[in-house]
């Protein structure tokens, strides 16, 4: 249990970047999304299984600092067993407070994980409603 909390991490994102939950592919994912930082280069590869409108499993793959590595294995956590709907009004901040917080200077990195699970679920909506506005 070394201290890495030079940048004042939490004990519990320091746990989930030692221990990372639901790391790897998932093969038969449902929906998936991939997404960088433009500006520091991190990225997150998020996959969602999604039976019954209800999210039920999560996995990610990341290249990362410890923040986006955290939150994104606390994303996969929080993510089974709520509804598309719960999932979509999932916020940065609440990455964030998954893991106990993040230093001001790493707010940013929850972004990824937020972006991601919009972006999988996005991608999920448009292909099992497609026809949703034409038929409204
Ligand atoms: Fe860029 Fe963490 S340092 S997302």
């Amino acid at each position: 249990m070394g201290r890495v909390d030079a940048e004042h991490y939490s004990t519990t994102l320091i746990d989930h970047f030692e221990h990372p939950r639901n790391a790897g592919e998932m093969s038969d994912a449902d929906a998936s999304a991939y997404v960088t930082n433009p500006v520091c280069g991190d990225s997150l590869r998020l996959f969602l299984r999604i039976e019954s409108g209800r999210v039920i499993a999560a996995s990610f793959l990341s290249s990362g600092c410890p923040a986006t590595i955290g939150t994104s294995s606390a994303a996969t956590e929080l993510l089974p067993g709520a509804t598309v709907e719960e999932a979509e009004a999932l916020t940065r901040e609440d990455y964030a407070a998954a893991v106990g917080g993040l230093p001001r200077s790493k707010l940013h990195c929850s972004v990824l994980a937020a972006a991601a699970v919009r972006n999988a679920l996005a991608g999920w909506r448009a292909r099992v409603e497609p026809e949703r506005d034409s038929a409204g």
